[in-house]
């Protein structure tokens, strides 16, 4: 008899830390010193300051926390840690070099005494430190994002298809509950798993296309005050845009999906098409609830690992991918694109399910529930595997349109 060999926590937890941390450092890698320390936007720190917050985290929780050590570079405390500078004080870093040699000095401490950590017990926190990595991966992308944005002419400039127009479509998610939530993600806003019962609904088959929301923009859709909620026409009238901020003229891209829209512009083209926003539990259902089984998958498509035919995720194409590209990546209901590819906004408000416990400070999710926050889902194209799921939630307020953030759209049966 042959047993395939069944990886030990421990194993998986010290190939996840590498893998995670070869694309962190990549993300440097070229990177001028102007770039690193360059505040591309009010609302999101310099690009550098993530690779020293990075390390910061790794400290505080898994030598000072589960350790027990005292902080290895104290003077590094109020500069690297989340909630002690404005953002736009962090503009003065270390060098490259410098914040490297701290972030390799910390990794070393944390593989040496994994080796002896009592994981079985400690595990949630090296699988949520973990995502903390890739969390701040996908802001350091955004932030290379926009500051290429501000050198480039155009964005983008080479599109990776032919012009194949998606018609939009809609899936028919009967009545009945099902399982949201999880009790195994780490993250604390997710759990715990509970029942949810919805009425019958229509969501849309694929995220809303730039060939689509290109017929919202030559109808007029950013002048006309009938399709923005209250909110969003102010919203407009203090930022005037009148396209995404990640938008091209060229029509090869009509079967990507649009982003770089905030959550008041998606709102607006849901109206426009007589749709709108689902709310999350709705987008849960249709991306994680097996009707014929009745029970909740890990992934739209079950519960392996994703991989690269399930979806345009892990920074690695750089760019967005026709929203019909990962057949392999549909839901049990047939629903496309879930993970990966472009966040998309949903209608609920960031708030806590029933039962909520903060993991593993209060202030990761906790302080977000104010009403003032808008969920999104899926993964976008910068998404690490590591902070994938269908049970996944991310939060933003509503007028950040520089997230990698499109949508899709409901309506009631
Ligand atoms: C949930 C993505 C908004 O980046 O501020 C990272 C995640 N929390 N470190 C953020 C987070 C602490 C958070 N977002
Ligand atoms: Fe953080």
């Amino acid at each position: 008899m042959t047993f395939t060999p069944i990886k030990s926590q421990r194993e998986a937890i010290a190939q996840a830390l590498h893998q995670c941390r070869d694309r962190s450092l990549a993300l440097f890698e070229d990177l001028d010193f102007n770039t690193f320390c360059n505040q591309a936007h009010s609302e999101f720190s310099p690009v550098g300051w993530h690779l020293g917050h990075i390390a910061f985290t790794e400290g505080l929780w898994i030598l000072e926390h589960l350790k027990g050590d005292s902080p290895l570079y104290p003077q590094y405390r109020k500069l690297f840690a989340a909630d002690i500078l404005p953002k736009e004080q962090r503009q003065n870093l270390p060098s490259k070099e410098t914040i490297l040699e701290y972030v390799h000095d910390i990794r070393r401490l944390v593989l040496d005494y994994l080796e002896t950590a009592p994981i079985e017990e400690q595990s949630r926190l090296w699988w949520w430190l973990i995502q903390h990595e890739c969390q701040h991966n996908e802001t350091a992308s955004l932030i290379l994002q926009l500051q290429r944005l501000q050198h480039l002419p155009a964005y983008p400039v080479t599109p990776s298809t032919q012009n194949r127009k998606i018609v939009s479509e809609m899936v028919e998610i009967p009545a009945g509950e099902f399982l949201m939530g999880s009790n195994t993600n780490p993250q604390d806003n997710a759990r715990p798993a509970h029942e949810v019962n919805l009425d019958t609904y229509w969501i849309d088959r694929y995220p809303v296309t730039c060939g689509q929301y290109r017929e919202f923009i030559e109808a007029g859709g950013y002048q006309t005050r009938q399709w923005w909620s209250q909110a969003g026409w102010e919203w407009l009238q203090h930022n005037p845009v009148a396209k995404p901020l990640y938008w091209s003229e060229n029509q090869a891209w009509d079967d990507h999906p649009v982003y770089g829209v905030s959550w008041y512009e998606a709102e607006a083209y849901a109206n426009f098409v007589g749709k709108r926003l689902p709310t999350e539990a709705e987008w849960e259902k249709a991306a994680r609830w097996n009707p014929v089984k009745e029970e909740s998958t890990s992934y739209p498509w079950g519960e392996d690992a994703p991989n690269a035919s399930h979806g345009n995720f892990d920074i690695r194409m750089g760019e967005t991918t026709p929203v019909n590209a990962y057949p392999a990546g549909k839901s049990h209901y047939g629903v496309y694109d879930l993970l990966g590819n472009v966040w998309e906004w949903t209608a609920s408000w960031f708030s806590p399910y029933p039962n909520f416990e903060y993991f593993p400070y209060r202030g990761y999710s906790e302080i977000y529930f104010d009403q003032q926050h808008r969920v999104l889902r899926g993964g976008s194209w910068a998404t690490r595997p590591w902070a994938l799921s269908s049970s996944w939630r991310n939060w933003y307020y509503p007028h950040l349109r520089q997230i990698f953030a499109g949508f899709r759209c409901a309506k009631d049966d």
